[in-house]
């Protein structure tokens, strides 16, 4: 008999009634109704299934892991170099946003360099993407495209292909027949994500799903299959906004939650070769409230122009809005700011934003925030060739970040003179002079007096 259950789709969290907010993830409303298939008893007498090998560690780490180069730098990196064979791979991403793209270029690379990659498609026709392949100059007849919800058929043809990749664009859109649900509900998603596991760990085959992040909850999301994979790596962009940032979640092969930046072009996704310089390429100089941020994102430092605006407020309520930061960070430093530095945001709207679409949650660029709120409030500039970096703590000091030196190198590569750092960082060999600041109550010395 089939009962029903009742699942999160954001994050699997199961329950016997419906609930209106998970107590899994905290997501609201994304509670949906899913029948299961009962459970096969156990024949009684049957013997016990003789279970895996022990092995020596020893021996275990002997294996070498050939990864495979996937044609572009910087997944490579964010994969903690290369795709490893048998791995299961989850790329998230909203709908629109490049996923589809990224992922016919790395299989006909792959393709290219080591043999055949199958690109199943379960939302596109194989005209659609062939269009798109010739597009991105991704002609090649080792790129075999799949046109197939039907999992098991997927399954049976990938036995007899042999490819050396295997993407499914996307998990949501493939079927199980002896699943009892819809395409894209929690149970066929996971369930296909299980055989899919299955067939990489089997046949050592890296397979990367595609996994849609939609805000209706209609379709299970990607969170729910993060335990099950090896890795979750998320594409991410503003509409209206070139810049794409891909980053690993999750990595059972990598160190690091690791960056890397594409632009979309007319061909496709091309790696942004200085990201530094390609995000502080339309910076006007001088202007009250903006600073430029010394952030670090995995290995990898990276300067981004923090614009902030405190304007008179007519509401009863002055509105706080944080583009590319955290608007509850945002939050903290605007009282901390008032309580430790005396500057009042209490009848002001505040605006921030991360100047290129771009979003980031390192502490460290807190005081390149604060920095940019205090200018705009003040309505006067910081000094234009300073970069600025470090972590802000309730009381109002400014805490150490990891990798200043690092941090102060590339703000010196791009020109900049000075650099405003916590006190604990500024001692030590650094490229450049520097500004070290205590607290919060330290940050109007950096304002420019107008002349
Ligand atoms: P797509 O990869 O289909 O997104 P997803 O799979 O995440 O839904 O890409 C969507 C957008 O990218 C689409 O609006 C068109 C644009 N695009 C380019 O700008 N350049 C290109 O070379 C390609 C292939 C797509
Ligand atoms: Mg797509």
């Amino acid at each position: 008999m089939a009962e029903t259950v009742f699942f999160c789709t954001s994050c699997g969290h199961e329950s016997g009634k419906w609930l209106g907010q998970c107590p899994g993830c905290g997501e609201w409303n994304s509670f949906a109704e899913q029948p299961t298939t009962p459970k096969k008893k156990k024949k009684s007498g049957a013997t016990p299934r003789r279970g895996a090998q022990a092995v020596p560690v020893t021996e275990a780490a002997a294996a070498p892991v050939v990864r495979l180069g996937t044609g572009l730098a910087g997944l490579d990196r964010v994969l903690g170099g290369g795709l490893v064979p048998g791995s299961l791979v989850l790329l998230a991403g909203e709908p629109g946003i490049g996923k589809s793209t990224l992922l016919l270029q790395v299989a006909a690379a792959l393709a290219r360099d080591h043999g055949p990659a199958v690109y199943v498609t379960g939302e596109e026709s194989a005209e659609q993407v062939a269009l798109r392949a010739r597009r991105i100059d991704g002609l090649h007849d080792d790129l075999l495209l799949l046109p197939e919800t039907s999992c098991d058929a997927v399954l049976a043809q990938l036995e007899e292909l042999e490819p050396r990749l295997v993407v499914v664009d996307s998990v949501q859109t493939a079927i199980l027949d002896d699943v009892d649900a819809v395409a894209g509900s929690v149970s066929q998603v996971r369930q296909v994500a299980a055989r899919f596991q299955h067939f990489a760990k089997t046949r050592g085959v890296p397979v990367v799903l595609v996994g849609h992040v939609t805000k209706e909850g209609s379709i299970a999301g990607p969170k729910l299959l993060e335990h099950l994979v090896d890795v979750v790596m998320s594409l991410e962009g503003e509409p209206g906004h070139d810049l794409r940032a891909l980053r690993a979640g999750k990595n059972r092969y990598g160190t690091i939650a690791e960056l890397a930046l594409y632009s979309m072009t007319g061909r496709g996704l091309e790696p942004v070769q200085n990201a530094s310089a390609w995000l502080l390429e339309d910076r006007r100089s001088g202007a009250a409230g903006s600073a430029v941020a010394v952030a670090l994102e995995g290995t990898v430092p990276l300067l981004v122009e923090v614009q902030a605006l405190a304007a008179p407020s007519v509401l009863g309520t002055p509105r706080r809005v944080a583009h590319g930061l955290d608007s509850s960070r945002l939050a903290l430093l605007l009282a901390v700011l008032e309580r430790h530095a005396g500057i009042s945001f209490a009848d002001r709207d505040v605006f921030v934003n991360l100047v290129g679409g771009l979003s980031l949650r390192e502490p460290a660029l807190d005081l390149a925030v604060a920095a940019a709120l205090v200018s705009s409030s003040a309505d006067l500039p910081l000094a234009s060739e300073l970069a600025i970096f470090g972590e802000i703590g309730l009381l109002g000091e400014v805490r150490a970040v990891s990798r200043a030196a690092e941090r102060v190198r590339e703000a010196a590569a791009l020109g900049f003179g000075r650099v405003a750092l916590p006190t604990r960082d500024a001692n030590g060999k650094l490229e450049l002079p520097t500004t070290a600041i205590s607290t919060v109550a330290d940050l109007p010395s950096l304002l420019q007096p107008s002349d």
